[in-house]
């Protein structure tokens, strides 16, 4: 099935589902930052906590999605340049055109994106000192668990960082936007009447991902540049802010 284009269309359509839930849960989480150190700390030490088989099986999952959305995008893509333009068709064709060009550019620097990511904050070896940064608060009683919360407002205290990953959001806002109501396209559930109305709901799902991931950047920098004054001014000492 997977081989016609209408299965890869639906492969695709099913990835994207999932990485559309992903995001999701991910910047949910990641709001805990604005809570507290305890609290963001205790939630990834949880997630960190989690079975073997649970944590890396959806590890695993995840990445299977990513790169079956990605192959199948390319090689629809490719398929659809092959077929030639006929009559009437030309202006559609070419509009379809631009709008999958424009996602297959922001689709590839969001996978630059999400490697630059995993080597920053997950594998750490962008700056391998975010490994030492042990601590006890959010920690079960007697153990010292990483310290997510100083990471992270370390990490955007580097202004390069910071809007890398504002631009990165943007880039997802947009790609989420037209691939949340294409979904509805490819699994064959878009009528004309609802049309406006997924779209509607696709751009404001498409922003809520964007601020909900954007905010702590920007709150991080605004207070590195004196603009806010948010968390703790203590983490924001030099010693803190060239690591
Ligand atoms: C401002 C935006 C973001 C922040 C602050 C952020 C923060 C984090 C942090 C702190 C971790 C490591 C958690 C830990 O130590 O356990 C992490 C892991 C991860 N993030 Fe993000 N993230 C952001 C955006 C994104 C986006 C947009 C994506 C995907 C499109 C993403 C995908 C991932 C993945 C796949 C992991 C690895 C999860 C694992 O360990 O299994 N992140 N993120």
């Amino acid at each position: 099935m997977f081989s016609s284009s209408l299965g890869k269309k639906y492969l695709m359509a099913l990835t994207g589902i999932v990485l559309i839930g992903f995001v999701f849960v991910h910047m949910a989480g990641n709001l805990q930052v604005l809570l507290g150190q305890d609290k963001i700390n205790a939630y990834a030490h949880a997630l960190q906590s989690l079975p073997m088989p649970i944590l890396w099986g959806s590890r695993l999952f995840l990445l299977v999605c990513v790169i079956l959305h990605a192959w199948t995008a390319i090689v629809l893509i490719r398929e659809n340049r092959a077929a030639r333009p006929q009559g009437n068709d030309v202006e559609v064709t070419k509009r379809a055109g631009l709008s999958s060009l424009k996602m297959g550019l922001s689709g590839t620097i969001l996978l630059f994106f999400i490697v630059f990511h995993l080597l920053h904050f997950t594998i750490r070896t962008v700056y391998p000192e975010y490994n030492d940064m042990m601590t006890t608060v959010g920690a079960p009683e007697g153990e010292e668990v990483h310290d997510v919360y100083t990471m992270v407002l370390a990490g955007f205290q580097h202004i390069w960082v910071s809007v890398f990953y504002i631009v990165a959001m943007f880039l997802l806002c947009g790609h989420l936007s037209h691939g949340f109501s294409s979904v509805f396209q490819s699994l064959g559930i878009r009528s004309d009447s609802w049309r406006v109305k997924i779209e509607l709901g696709a751009k404001a799902y498409a922003w809520v991902i964007f601020l909900g991931f954007s905010i702590i950047p920007i709150l991080v920098l605004g207070q590195k540049l004196d603009f806010i004054s948010f968390f703790e001014p203590s983490l924001f000492s030099d010693s803190l802010a060239v690591r």
